[in-house]
């Protein structure tokens, strides 16, 4: 990977910091003070032990937690810790979801099994962060029962994760710091990309939307958007280490920029970022329905950089459902928006999440999401049990549907869902797509698998010299949910 100035700025810059002094207030150079502090640490345990440190990052959840995982194994990186695919490691993080009651049992359940991980290496430190961790109960239950666990921190204070970790390797007792809001927003701080030649950059922060079965706003705060210079900046950055392709991430994109002391709008902000030379693709994540605006489906038509596919989330089809989950749309308002995208850009595919379940959902309103679901006609789509999550509206209502209903629903929701992605998917069978060929295929040798810019999956044949390439395949077979495909020549063949 190229190394970029921001980067050697910013190495420097940490190895310039005093220790003898007091650590700066302001960020990042706090930040970066005890980083080499924390360097300092490692480098004496590696001394010590000798061997080097180890650490491992578990993320569970949403295209937000995969980024921020990538700052948390930035930092512990320039900490001086090397990357392991295990969790026996010297160091472990979980980076926590909350959003349905199941994933935090699997923390739970895998705690269980770090703390085995521990007995066995008395030099291993456990670190848990993320959503889960802005919820009181669970925090309070960890204090209790798993007091092996070294440091607790949540979503808000991410950024100073260089100086929890520092005092959590000069400390003995668990760290805890939890924030119950910020309007921070930290820049220029260590990131490790999973891949090289693509990456999330962060949008915005928090929601503002309250839905009512949701957690998110209670555990992510209020929205905050980043600085569309700071944006771009970070674009630019990202191109000029090697990356074709971004996704612009937030809870809920098409809000991006109202709170800005200079107000601007997402679709403003695509037309910017299709600027950038160099850049090939641009996906982001995720849409609220009732903030997509005429102006955004504009420019997704107008820009070939802007990836073909819009995930919308629907919820529900049913209007009376809609209004309770605090959705701010109906059902017609809804097929009228999907209408006007595919009109506008034939090729788009449309994805959703669907919850089944919301307490009060009657057969009619159940028969009404069926019905949405058939008339958009989903390239594909997240199917969820409604999950109760403690201190939303929706915990606190009555008539919840008892468990055999929502099931029964839910295999039924399922099926006429991947019914219609395989239709779906089948029309682009024979076409030829630009594809990102993203890593060695782990089944068949000698394959590769890409994306197309529809966020449909191929496999084919080719050298794994192309990884990270925009190349020309064409779609001969479909195989339900990828395809199979073959290599054209190079991307410029035309279509
Ligand atoms: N129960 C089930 N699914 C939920 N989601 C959010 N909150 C809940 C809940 N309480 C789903 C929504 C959202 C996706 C990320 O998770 O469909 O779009
Ligand atoms: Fe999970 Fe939602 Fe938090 Fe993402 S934002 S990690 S989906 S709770």
């Amino acid at each position: 990977m190229n190394t970029t100035n921001t980067d050697i700025n910013m190495h420097e810059e940490i190895q310039g910091a005093d220790l003898s002094v007091p650590a700066p207030l302001q960020e990042p150079l706090r930040q970066y003070y005890f980083l080499k502090r924390a360097r300092a640490w490692t480098a004496e345990k590696e001394e010590e032990l000798g061997r080097p440190l180890t650490c491992h990052v578990t993320t569970f959840g949403c295209q937000m937690n995969a980024r921020d995982s990538e700052k948390l194994l930035g930092i512990l990186k320039e900490a001086g810790y090397e990357e392991t695919d295990s969790e026996e490691a010297d160091f472990v993080i979980y980076n926590t979801c909350t959003v349905r009651e199941n994933a935090n049992l699997r923390v739970y359940g895998r705690l269980g099994v770090l703390h085995g991980y521990k007995k066995k290496n008395p030099h291993m430190k456990i670190a848990l962060c993320g959503c889960m961790m802005q919820e009181p109960d669970v925090v309070e239950k960890l204090k209790k029962s798993y007091s092996f666990v070294d440091l607790i921190f949540g979503t808000h204070n991410i950024f100073k994760f260089a100086e929890l970790l520092a005092a959590m390797q000069e400390s003995d007792r668990t760290i805890i710091d939890i924030w119950k809001d910020t309007d921070q927003i930290v820049e220029d701080l260590p990131v490790e990309r999973k891949y090289p030649f693509k990456s999330g950059v962060n949008i915005m922060f928090g929601c503002n939307n309250f839905c009512s079965y949701c957690i998110v706003p209670y555990v992510r705060g209020r929205e905050r958007s980043r600085e569309p210079e700071e944006i771009l900046k970070e674009i630019r950055h990202l191109v000029d280490d090697g990356v074709k392709e971004v996704m612009l991430l937030g809870q809920n994109v098409n809000s991006y920029g109202k709170n800005l002391d200079t107000p601007m709008s997402f679709a403003g902000l695509l037309r910017e970022a299709v600027k950038i030379d160099g850049l090939e693709r641009i996906r982001f994540m995720t849409s609220h329905p009732k903030d997509l605006s005429d102006d955004l489906i504009r420019v997704m038509a107008e820009s070939e950089k802007i990836c073909r596919h819009l995930h919308l989330p629907l919820q529900s089809g049913s209007s009376r459902i809609l209004k309770i989950m605090n959705r701010r749309y109906t059902k017609e308002q809804y097929l009228a928006l999907a209408e006007r995208i595919r009109a506008a850009v034939p090729d788009i595919a449309l994805t959703t999440d669907i919850i089944v379940g919301f307490p009060g959902e009657t057969e009619e309103d159940f028969q009404e999401t069926l019905d949405v679901v058939r008339r958009v006609r989903y390239d594909s789509a997240f199917t969820f049990i409604y999950s109760k999550r403690t201190g939303t509206p929706a915990a606190a209502m009555e008539d919840q549907v008892p468990e055999d209903v929502v099931k029964d629903r839910f295999d039924r929701l399922l099926k006429e869902v991947q019914e219609i992605s395989k239709e779906m998917a089948e029309r682009f069978t024979g076409s030829c797509q630009s594809v990102l060929v993203e890593e060695k295929n782990s089944q068949m040798e000698g394959y590769v698998t890409g994306r197309l810019s529809n966020n449909h999956v191929v496999h084919f044949c080719a050298p794994e010299s192309l990884i990270g390439q925009i190349v020309n395949v064409r779609l001969d077979e479909c195989r339900g949910f990828y395809y199979m495909g073959s290599l054209l020549d190079g991307p410029d063949t035309p279509v």
